[in-house]
């Protein structure tokens, strides 16, 4: 097993900083598989249950949090301007170097991903992978057969570029449930916008084998396991 500083360890959980790490472990505060390390320098295991006050912290060197987007944030990390999908976490957790895995539009709504792991973020975003993302699309004008069509074979947007072969469900006159495996920049709207069926809304439920569950309204978020993490490439 490797080991790893302590400070960088507790660090890791985001509820507490580096430098704090030597006055709480001054006042006993903190324990690494239930001693108090005698420096922040101190080598632990990198598997050790970190305590404060005897509660354990989630030190995972990755971690992944599923949000609620509502409309009228940025899928960004900053703005000098607008509020962006981190401002939706707590403070604490924003010290975690979490990113968007994927972005959704400011006006868009639903799931989306915000993880540290850069290796998870290629895999969730990259087309090679096909994590297929689900999308409810409400649009201008009456969807029917032939939009489906379009989109399984593939469409050319407007720019000439194609589009990998995608699922378009009928869920109402106008209300399509968009399957893609890829993430060109705004490519639902662009596709309804090529077949001259401007999206009025649009609405993210599903990434891979995640959907929504736990976080039925806007704004709402939390963690993921491993096991939900891994569900995410077997749909
Ligand atoms: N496609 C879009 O056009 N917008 C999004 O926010 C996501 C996918």
């Amino acid at each position: 097993m490797e080991t790893v500083r302590f400070d960088r360890l507790a660090a890791r959980s985001g509820q507490i900083s580096r430098r704090e790490v030597r006055g709480l472990l001054r006042m006993g505060r903190l324990t690494a598989d239930g001693a108090v390390p005698a420096s922040p320098e101190q080598k632990v295991r990198e598997d050790a249950v970190v305590c404060l006050d005897g509660v354990p912290l989630n030190c995972a060197a990755a971690r992944c949090f599923l949000l609620h987007k509502p409309a009228g944030v940025l899928s960004a990390t900053e703005d000098r301007d607008q509020p962006t999908v981190l401002d939706l976490l707590p403070v604490e957790l924003r010290r975690l170097g979490l990113f968007p895995a994927g972005r959704l539009d400011k006006d868009t709504t639903g799931l989306l991903l915000l993880t540290n792991d850069g290796p998870l973020a290629h895999r969730v975003i990259s087309p090679k992978h096909r994590v297929p993302k689900v999308y409810l699309a409400e649009v201008d004008g009456v969807l029917d057969g032939r939009d489906a069509a379009a989109f399984a074979s593939g469409i050319v947007l407007g720019d000439g570029s194609a589009c990998l072969p995608a699922l378009l469900e009928l869920a109402g006159p106008s209300l399509g449930r968009v399957t893609v495996y890829e993430g060109k920049y705004h490519q639902v709207k662009r596709m309804f916008a090529a077949l001259g069926k401007p999206v009025r809304s649009l609405h993210r439920e599903r990434v891979g084998g995640l959907d929504l569950s736990g976080c039925p309204a806007p704004g709402d978020w939390r963690e993921l396991d491993a096991s939900e993490l891994s569900s995410l490439f077997c749909p």
